[in-house]
């Protein structure tokens, strides 16, 4: 794929006058089966399964406009943000062959998030997947749609190289990203959809977040990664994660929300697992998440619900449960759970349909 989209690039000369403005929103996800250690130029050690999510996005405006070389802002929720801005520009840097005509262009780029920055809720999968969707309609405009530059495996790829989870955010409901024997197609370069291979409930899913804290990560993905390279449970754990990822496609396609929800809760218990036994080790739950998933097991064991909880490397608890369960699980939370959180706050989210052209 890398050779056929290094021959696609545009390398021309950007006509004069070329300008105007692209935008695009792109949502956040939350993995079921985790992705947590990698190796090489941003390849997974192992598959993951997400939820494609609405609610919690970014949305990014890019101006365009032909220079003499390469000029580069970036404003984050209204002012100059040289942090993020220089993440980006970082990406660009690296990744020029594939978008050499950058060195022609001044690009201003506008961004800004539909969750509080203070949620706790990653962001790097919606804005780096809002960026580039943008750069792809950039470059879309340049050579034409006649090329395979408006594809979602195309934009799924430069994702997964700004930011691993990234990759999975492209496509609508559900993707697959890494190669694993039980999907065909699959590949540790893009994530692959879901979407024609799930029972239509997990179509209407709901992730309640429940902000316990939203204070920012104690660590960052980047080292968190790393530390599995020293982890004696390294090896297991990857071979755990394949396994799961079979038995999860095989319960997707039926169903079978009882193994769902096993291996749901179960990976999301696993990375924190692997971070408490990394070295350094950390602890990333806070006594409320632990009150909060214990809240979960009691009234799903009552009342026979199909809720289940997953975590992010942070403190915060994701509630999942499909539709037809929605005004139970609802009350559930007032009731019981938006105690735990932060100013009772809690974010409605649910499965969505991938990223929108916004101009
Ligand atoms: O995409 P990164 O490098 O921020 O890593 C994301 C890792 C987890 O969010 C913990 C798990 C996942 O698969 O999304």
């Amino acid at each position: 794929m890398e050779n056929k989209w290094l021959n696609e690039a545009f390398k021309g000369e950007v006509p004069n006058g070329f300008q105007g403005k692209v935008g695009w929103a792109s949502p956040s996800n939350i993995a079921l089966v985790k992705y947590w250690g990698k190796k090489g130029k941003q390849i997974p050690q192992n598959p993951s399964i997400s939820f494609t999510l609405s609610e919690c996005r970014t949305e990014t405006f890019i101006e365009y406009e032909k220079a003499d070389r390469f000029g580069f802002s970036f404003f984050f929720e209204g002012k100059e943000n040289p942090v993020f801005g220089a993440k980006i520009e970082k990406f660009l840097m690296d990744n020029q062959a594939f978008f050499p005509f950058i060195n022609q262009l001044h690009l201003k780029v506008e961004s800004r998030n539909t969750f509080p920055h203070s949620s706790g809720i990653a962001s790097s999968a919606s804005s780096m997947s809002a960026f580039v969707m943008c750069m792809l309609e950039i470059e879309r405009l340049l050579v034409g749609p006649s090329t395979g530059s408006g594809t979602l495996i195309k934009a799924s790829y430069f994702s997964r190289l700004a930011s691993g989870s990234a990759a999975r955010s492209v496509f609508p409901a559900m993707a697959l990203w890494a190669k694993t024997e039980a999907y065909e197609g699959s590949s540790d370069e893009y994530a692959v959809s879901l979407a024609d291979d799930i029972h239509p409930v997990f179509k209407t899913y709901h992730d309640s977040i429940l902000i316990v804290s939203g204070e920012t990560k104690s660590v960052s993905s980047r080292a968190g990664h790393a530390l599995m390279e020293g982890n004696p449970y390294a090896k297991a754990r990857y071979a755990k994660a394949n396994e799961n990822i079979k038995d999860l496609l095989t319960a997707l396609k039926s169903g079978d929300l009882d193994t769902f929800i096993n291996i749901t809760e179960s990976e999301a218990l696993q990375l924190h697992a692997l971070m408490m036994c990394s070295n350094p080790s950390f602890i990333l739950m806070k006594p409320n998440t632990l009150n909060i998933i214990n809240e979960i097991r009691g009234f799903r064991e009552e009342t026979k619900i199909p809720l289940c909880f997953t975590l992010d490397a942070g403190p915060n608890v994701h509630l999942l449960y499909p539709d037809s369960e929605a005004e139970k699980v609802v009350h559930f939370i007032k009731d019981n759970l938006a105690a735990y959180c932060v100013d009772n706050k809690w974010i409605a989210d649910h499965v969505g349909d991938g990223p929108k052209k916004l101009l």
